[in-house]
C-alpha cells in the first residue's frame, strides 16, 4: 500500500500533465457560433469573450433571439436545449416546451359539427400553450451557466431598449401575417408603424419587453410564474378568449430528459426527446438506412430510398408519437434495428409505395425561416444546440399589454382532430391529441453528432421539415462534410402524408428527377412563398469541429439572414 503511494506520488506529475494533454486534445483550438440573426451572434461572442461558457451563451443568445426575431421565438414561447458539457461528458436535453393549460380539451377546437375551425388554435391567445422560454433561461444560467443571469441577459435588455434595425427578413414574414397583427392593437402598436409592415432600416424599440427581461435578470422567474406579471398574463389572456390560469403558471416546470441516441455506421446521433418526435424519427430513418450501402447506390436510388425511409418514419411519428408524460411510446421498438428491418421488408427500389398502402393512422407549410435555431461551442468543447419556437409566424400574435412580447399558437401542434392536418400538414392520432397540461408534440430537432473525425452541431427551424432536414445533413457529415456544406445541402422531404416529394430547385439533377417520377414518386418543387419562382425552406446553423485537422467551421444558412463566427476565445 505504503509502495503504491510512493508510486503515484512520483507519477502524479506525469500523471496530470497526461491529464492536461488528453484533455488539451478535447479542446476546439477556436469557439464558434451560429444564429439565425447577426445581433444574436455577436451577443453570444461577447458573452464568451467575458467569461462565460457555452451554457451562458446561450441564455443570452435565446434572449437576444427574442429581440430581433420576434416572429420565431421569445419569452411567450417554448423550446428544447442541447447541452453537452465538456468536462464530464454529461449531455442532456432541457425541456421548455410549452404545455396545454389544465382547461384545454381535447376538442377545444372543433365546432358543433366537429369539424376543425379554421384558425382557432392558430390566431389569438387561445392558441398559446404555457411559456417554457422564462424557466429554461433561468434554469440553464444557474445550473450550467458560469456568469450571473443578469450578465447573460444584458445584450437582450439593451437591444430591447434601444431597438434594433428592421431587416428584409422581418418585413417579409410581417407581411404575410400582417392582417392577424392588425388584429391585436398592442400588437400592431409594437410590431408594427402605422399599423403597417415598417420600412426596411427602421428602429424598432421594444420597451416593455426591455422591462419583463429586466425582471427576470433580477428575480428570476418569479414574477413571471407567480407574480404580478402572471396575473397580468392570465386576465389578458382570459379577457381575450384565453383559458390560461394562475396555476397554470405557477406549475409550469421545465424538465431535463436524456436525449435520444443511436448509432450509424461508427457515427453517434444524439437528439431531442419526446415531446419532440425528432430524435426518435432519425434514429428510426438512421437504422433504415443502416440496412443498405449509400456509396453503392445511383443518385436516383439513393434518393428513392431515403424518399421511402421518411415516408415510413413520418408515418410512424403520426401514429406512435406524443408527449411521453401522457402515453406510453414505445421508444426503444420504434428505434430498433429489429423494427428498422422489418421495416425496409416493404421497399421496392423500382416503385415507390403510395403512403395509402400503408397501415393507416393534408397540405405542406410555409417557408420555413421561421422559429430559430442556434449552434454553440466553447474554448472547453461545451456544446449547445437550441431550436426555440412561438411556432407559427409571430406566435399566435397576441400580446398581453405592457408585457412585450408575443404568446405562441404552439397548441396547434397537438391533433386537434385524428387525421386532420396541422399548419405543417402534419396528422396525428391519439397519441398527440389535447390533454390538460400535456406537451404538444414538436419536431424541432436539435441534434450532435460524434465519430472518429469529430463532432458536429445542427439544427433548424421548418416545422415538419426540421427532422428530414437534419437526417440531410446528418448523411452529409458522415462523407466528411464542413458546416458550409452541410447548412448549404439542397433538400428533399416526404411526410407520409400528402404523399408527394417536396424539394429544393437544386435538390435532384433532371435525370433523377425524371427517375423518380418514373418509380411514380409525386413530385412537388418547393415554391417560393413571396413570388418569384422556386423557393427553399429551413434555416440550419450548423458547426463542425474536424479534430482530424484540427479545425472548428461554422455557418450560417444563406436561406436567411444569420452570421456565425469561429473565434479564438
Ligand atoms: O415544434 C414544432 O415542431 C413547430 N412548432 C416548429 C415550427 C417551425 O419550425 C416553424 N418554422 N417553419
Amino acid at each position: 500500500m505504503k509502495n503504491r503511494t510512493a508510486l503515484l506520488n512520483c507519477l502524479s506529475p506525469f500523471l496530470l500533465l497526461f491529464a492536461l494533454l488528453a484533455n488539451a486534445s478535447d479542446n476546439p483550438p477556436q469557439a464558434a457560433i451560429a444564429t439565425a440573426h447577426p445581433l444574436a451572434t455577436q451577443a453570444g461572442q461577447e458573452i464568451l469573450n467575458s467569461g462565460g461558457n457555452a451554457f451562458d451563451a446561450a441564455v443570452a443568445v435565446t434572449a437576444v433571439l427574442g429581440v430581433v426575431e420576434p416572429y420565431g421565438s421569445g419569452l411567450g414561447g417554448g423550446g428544447f436545449w442541447l447541452l453537452h458539457r465538456n468536462a464530464d461528458n454529461f449531455q442532456v436535453m432541457v425541456d421548455g416546451r410549452e404545455k396545454a393549460p389544465m382547461a384545454a380539451r381535447r376538442d377545444m377546437y372543433l365546432d358543433d359539427k366537429g369539424e376543425v375551425i379554421p384558425g382557432a388554435s392558430i390566431d389569438g391567445p387561445l392558441a398559446a400553450g404555457i411559456p417554457g422560454v422564462p424557466a429554461a433561461m433561468v434554469h440553464i444560467a444557474k445550473k450550467y451557466g458560469r456568469l450571473s443571469l443578469a450578465k447573460n441577459l444584458a445584450p437582450a435588455i439593451r437591444l430591447a431598449r434601444d431597438g434594433f434595425k428592421v431587416d428584409k427578413q422581418y418585413r417579409r414574414y410581417a407581411e404575410m401575417r400582417l392582417k392577424t397583427l392588425q388584429r391585436f392593437p398592442e400588437t400592431a402598436k409594437l410590431f408594427l408603424h402605422d399599423n403597417t409592415v415598417p420600412p426596411l432600416g427602421y428602429r424598432l424599440k421594444q420597451e416593455d419587453l426591455a422591462n419583463t427581461l429586466e425582471s427576470i435578470a433580477q428575480h428570476g422567474e418569479s414574477d413571471f410564474y407567480r407574480g404580478a406579471l402572471a396575473k397580468r398574463l392570465v386576465d389578458a389572456v382570459k379577457k381575450a378568449g384565453g383559458i390560461w390560469s394562475l396555476d397554470d403558471l405557477k406549475n409550469y416546470r421545465i424538465v431535463e430528459r436524456e436525449p435520444v441516441r443511436t448509432e450509424y455506421r461508427g457515427m453517434k446521433l444524439i437528439s431531442a426527446a419526446l415531446p419532440s418526435s425528432g430524435g426518435i424519427t432519425l434514429a428510426s430513418m438512421l437504422q433504415m438506412l443502416q440496412q443498405y450501402d449509400l456509396h453503392k447506390m445511383s443518385d436516383t436510388d439513393r434518393a428513392h430510398l431515403i424518399i421511402e425511409i421518411m415516408r415510413r418514419a413520418y408515418r410512424d411519428r403520426a401514429e406512435y408519437l406524443g408527449d411521453s408524460d401522457f402515453v406510453d411510446v414505445p421508444v426503444a421498438r420504434l428505434t430498433s434495428t429489429a423494427y428498422a428491418k422489418e421495416l425496409v421488408k416493404g421497399i421496392q427500389m423500382d416503385d415507390a409505395m403510395p403512403s395509402a398502402e400503408l397501415r393507416p393512422v393534408g397540405k405542406p407549410g410555409g417557408a420555413g425561416t421561421d422559429t430559430t435555431h442556434f449552434s454553440i461551442l466553447d474554448k472547453e468543447g461545451n456544446r449547445v444546440a437550441a431550436t426555440l419556437s412561438v411556432n407559427y409566424l409571430f406566435g399566435s400574435c397576441f400580446v398581453v399589454p405592457g408585457t412585450g412580447f408575443l404568446l405562441n399558437d404552439e397548441m396547434d401542434d397537438f391533433s386537434a382532430k385524428p387525421g386532420v392536418a396541422n399548419a405543417y400538414g402534419l396528422i396525428g392520432a391519439e397519441a398527440n391529441a389535447i390533454e390538460p397540461g400535456k406537451r404538444p408534440l414538436s419536431s424541432m430537432s436539435p441534434t450532435f453528432l460524434e465519430d472518429k473525425r469529430g463532432i458536429a452541431i445542427i439544427g433548424t427551424p421548418g416545422g415538419s421539415r426540421i427532422i428530414s432536414m437534419v437526417l440531410l445533413a446528418a448523411l452529409q457529415y458522415a462523407e466528411g462534410a464542413d458546416a458550409t456544406s452541410i447548412v448549404q445541402l439542397p433538400r428533399f422531404h416526404h411526410q407520409y402524408m400528402p404523399d408527394i416529394v417536396m424539394f429544393e430547385d437544386d435538390a435532384f439533377s433532371e435525370k433523377v428527377e425524371q427517375d423518380l417520377a418514373l418509380r411514380g414518386h409525386v413530385l412537388k418543387k418547393q415554391m417560393s412563398p413571396y413570388g418569384g419562382g422556386f423557393g427553399h425552406y429551413g434555416n440550419m446553423q450548423g458547426i463542425v469541429w474536424d479534430k482530424h485537422k484540427n479545425k472548428v467551421t461554422a455557418a450560417s444558412d444563406t436561406r436567411g439572414i444569420g452570421a456565425a463566427v469561429v473565434f479564438k476565445q
